[in-house]
């Protein structure tokens, strides 16, 4: 077990799936917390259960991502309230998976809203005080959809390319001062992500042999986290996938045409 006392974590979507999961080890591993959801009720009896069960202090915000203005004024609230911050983890995302001639624009503007804009609204404004401090990690959950784009995915599928083109180049900029940026690009996970983006639960039947824990994915993070680590692939023989893919495009279109298409 790491020992993260005296150290302050942001988490973005923090009341279910893997943000709450994080919630979990990062308490039991001394971290104290600061947690962000739509969700109060949930992150309420969060804050309770991990502060009773654990030596830490934790602090959860209402916000609704997706709301600019809201985000803005969550992130001053923090930075009043806190004095440091060692580490964000932007979690927070959905996915509504259609073909584009079906897709309905409001889902893809609020996916870019909540999977691309908040995040990089969050590192825009506390950037200045990690470097101010040499030190911060900043882990991003993107997804295998930010290196692979398979039909029925092509915002959600877009909005962690964007995840992943910003982190890249964020982390090159930011190498020298201190800052970590880690990205985590995830297959699919046992989670509530799939009552939005596969609501009928075909998608899900079809991939049930690949899913992944949500616990499998927060060790691996907890093991990362203040380290220099550039991504986490999980599951990681997708890597490979991934890897084939963006050597030879067409080819691993052609050969995994099948597998692309089970949304
Ligand atoms: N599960 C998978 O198969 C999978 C695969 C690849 C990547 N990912 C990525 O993993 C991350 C975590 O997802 P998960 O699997 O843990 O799903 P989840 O259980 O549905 O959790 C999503 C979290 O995001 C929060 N959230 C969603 N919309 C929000 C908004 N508008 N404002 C504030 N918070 C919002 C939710 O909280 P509230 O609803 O309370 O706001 C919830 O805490 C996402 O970025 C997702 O894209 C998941």
């Amino acid at each position: 077990m790491r020992d993260f006392t005296n150290k302050t974590i942001m988490i973005t979507g923090a009341s279910s799936g893997i943000g709450e999961g994080l919630a979990y080890k990062l308490a039991m591993s001394g971290a104290n917390l600061i947690l962000m959801a739509r969700s109060g009720d949930k992150l309420k009896k969060l804050k309770e259960k991990l502060e009773q069960d654990y030596p830490i202090i934790c602090t959860y915000y209402i916000v609704d991502l997706s709301n600019s203005a809201s985000w803005e004024s969550c992130l001053s609230k923090i930075e009043a309230n806190h004095l440091t911050i060692d580490a964000m983890i932007n979690n927070a995302g959905f996915g509504i998976f259609d073909a584009v001639e079906d897709a309905d624009y409001q889902d893809i503007e609020k996916m870019f809203h909540v999977n691309v804009l908040a995040l990089i609204k969050g590192i825009h404004y506390f950037l200045p005080h990690f470097i101010k401090r040499k030190q911060g990690h900043i882990i991003n959950i993107a997804s295998f959809a930010g290196k692979i784009s398979t039909p029925k995915s092509s915002a959600y599928s877009a909005s962690k390319h964007a995840v992943l083109g910003f982190s890249n180049a964020l982390r090159l900029e930011v190498e020298k001062q201190g800052v970590y940026v880690t990205t985590v690009n995830l297959g699919p996970v046992r989670t509530n992500f799939f009552d939005a983006a596969d609501p009928t639960g075909r998608y899900q039947k079809s991939v049930k042999r690949f899913m992944i824990e949500p616990e499998q994915v927060v060790d691996q993070i907890t093991k990362s986290l203040f380290r220099k680590k550039r991504e986490i692939n999980l599951p990681r023989w997708m890597e490979f996938g991934s890897r084939l893919y963006h050597i030879l495009p067409g080819f691993a279109e052609r050969i995994l045409r099948n597998q692309f298409s089970k949304k």
